[in-house]
């Protein structure tokens, strides 16, 4: 079976859960790791008033002990503060009515309408609960589990914010040598970039849409240095790695669009000037001098980082509401607004790490596959030495 997790739990419910199965014994986390990275998903400028009240925390409930996974299910909760609020409204027994927290406005862009249609509900509450991005919160904590594993074999994954709104900012080309600098100005960052002359442009875009009841999405890259060559496969196209990491960057609720590597610019260009070409030399091994790519050929990992751009539509929840139907009376009216976010950009790219780590951390234990650390160190130190040895392969 390969790696693979599952979450539940309402917005304004009790908390949220996770459940991460197969992962191998042996894998030093402690919940620390984990609420660090609860943590980073909480920050960035432009979060509404929910992540004042909310200081997520991890109980690990199952699956690690003494500090290490045990190789079975890893359980998880993560209990919503707010909830001491919602008790009466969110209750699973009898609910007690509070008019004013029934939706019957979907909010245009959300899933409040077309989730009503298809599950039956007069109250689009009961969608809007489970439709929150409250929800990647126990992504992330999974995230961080998986990354736990990479670093094993120092493979790390890292995120930058590219733009927000109309406002592009200065990426940095991530490789083995500045990754380190890359993650800690982008934490220090509140807007989790790395080209801070644009930060106070964002921000007062952001204040700007705040301002004027409107909302902004924006983009931002998230990669995978240290990585081998080998993970993903041509032969299937449910294997080729760039589709994995397409559809679960695209699952990020609010991500519209996604490019490996400069996907979009590629696409305008002729071929020699796209395709990234192959040199060899006695002290690199073989090499590439660029990688437009993203680290991907085939829907093969090609030992160069990976890389990928996700795009993210502007938050649906407006204060200054657009119009929607009341389908109490069936009059036209504005939408119904929930405590929201003006611009949640630098939380999506906490959440499209996770996600990467996720593929990758899956597509690694399907090729390096064994029930414990120690079982795939020796699989995979096998694999290092056989590229080194038939390709000369220097870089992991
Ligand atoms: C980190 C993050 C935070 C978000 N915060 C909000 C929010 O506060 N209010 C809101 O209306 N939508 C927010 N969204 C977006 C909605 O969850 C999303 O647009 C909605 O679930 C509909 O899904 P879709 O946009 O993929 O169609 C957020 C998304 C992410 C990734």
């Amino acid at each position: 079976m390969l790696l693979r997790f599952i979450t539940s739990g309402e917005s304004h419910g009790k908390g949220l859960i996770g459940i991460v199965e197969q992962m191998p014994a042996g894998v030093e986390i402690g919940e620390e790791d984990i609420n660090r990275e609860l943590q980073r998903r909480q920050k960035g400028y432009g979060r509404g008033g929910r992540m004042k009240i909310e200081s997520d925390r991890v109980e690990v409930f199952s699956g690690i002990r003494n500090g290490y996974s045990l190789g079975s299910p890893i359980a998880y909760l993560i209990r919503n503060q707010d909830f001491e609020n919602w008790q009466e409204i969110m209750a699973a027994g009898e609910c007690k009515r509070h008019e004013e927290k029934v939706l019957n406005r979907p909010r245009p862009g959300h899933a409040d309408l077309a989730g009503a249609m298809k599950y039956n509900q007069a109250d689009m509450r009961n969608i809007l609960e489970r439709a929150s991005a409250r929800e990647t919160a126990a992504r992330v904590a999974a995230g961080a589990i998986f990354k736990k594993l990479l670093e094993s074999f120092n493979i790390r994954v890292y995120s930058q914010v590219k733009s927000i709104g109309p406002v592009q900012a200065k990426t940095w080309q991530v490789n083995e040598q500045n990754w380190q600098d890359l993650l800690e100005k982008v934490d220090e960052s509140p807007l989790h970039l790395v080209d801070t002359e644009k930060e106070s442009l964002m921000m007062e875009a952001i204040d700007q849409a705040r301002a004027k009841g409107e909302s902004l999405g924006g983009s931002f890259e998230v990669g995978v240095i240290g990585m081998p060559p080998g993970l993903g496969s041509h032969t299937s196209w449910e294997s080729r790695l760039d589709s994995q990491i397409s559809a679960l960057l695209m699952s990020i609720p609010a991500i519209k669009a996604v490019e490996i590597g400069e996907g979009i610019a590629n696409s305008a260009k002729p071929g020699s000037r796209v395709h990234d070409e192959i040199f060899y030399n006695e002290e690199e091994g073989l090499h590439r001098k660029s990688n437009r790519a993203g680290g991907i050929e085939g829907g093969i990992s090609n030992g160069e980082t990976v890389w990928a751009r996700a795009y993210m539509k502007p938050i649906p929840t407006l204060y200054k509401p657009l119009t929607s139907v009341n389908t109490k009376s069936w009059q036209e009216e504005k939408a119904d607004i929930e405590r929201s976010d003006i611009c949640a950009v630098p939380a999506a790219a906490i959440v499209g790490e996770s996600m990467l780590a996720f593929v990758i951390a899956r597509a690694f234990l399907e090729k390096f596959s064994g029930d414990s650390l120690d079982e795939i160190r020796k699989s995979y130190s096998v694999y290092q030495a056989y590229l080194k040895r038939v390709w000369k392969w220097e870089k992991i």
